[in-house]
């Protein structure tokens, strides 16, 4: 898949997105090292701290689906300008994929490209 495929992923994704509380939609569009994709979209609650970003939604339908390793993530908002990955999602991703590439658009459909390490350089790993 291209970039423009994925990045029209996350713009479908997003149409997903149940935002009701913020108005915020977020797609995501997550590339295995294989070429598979696994979307997600915010999912907001009642009681706000239970909402779940499109990025872990992505990674958790791709892990639970028996996929370890991501090549991209794709993410797309729905307000002016670039979003990034908020620093939660940053650490899930980097529990299966700390160099992976982290690819932002806007509503231009311009995108930035990121590598997950220049993110989040460390990440929380249980000490043996
Ligand atoms: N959100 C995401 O889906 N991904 C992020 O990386 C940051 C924020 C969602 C959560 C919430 O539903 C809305 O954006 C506003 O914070």
């Amino acid at each position: 898949m291209t970039i423009d495929e994925l990045v029209a992923a996350a713009e479908a994704a997003r149409d997903q997105a149940y935002a009701p509380y913020s108005g915020f939609r977020v797609g995501a569009a997550l590339m295995t090292e294989e070429g598979r994709v696994y979307t997600g979209a915010n999912v907001e609650n009642a009681s706000y701290g239970l909402t779940v970003c499109a990025e872990r939604i992505a990674v958790f339908k791709a892990v639970t689906s028996g996929e370890r390793e991501f090549k991209v993530i794709v993410l797309a908002g729905s307000g002016q300008g670039y979003i990034y990955p908020c620093g939660a999602c940053l650490q899930v991703l980097a529990e299966f994929a700390p160099a992976l590439k982290v690819i932002i658009t806007d509503e231009t459909r311009q995108h930035k490209e990121y590598n997950l390490n220049e993110m989040l350089p460390q990440h929380f790993v249980l000490p043996t």
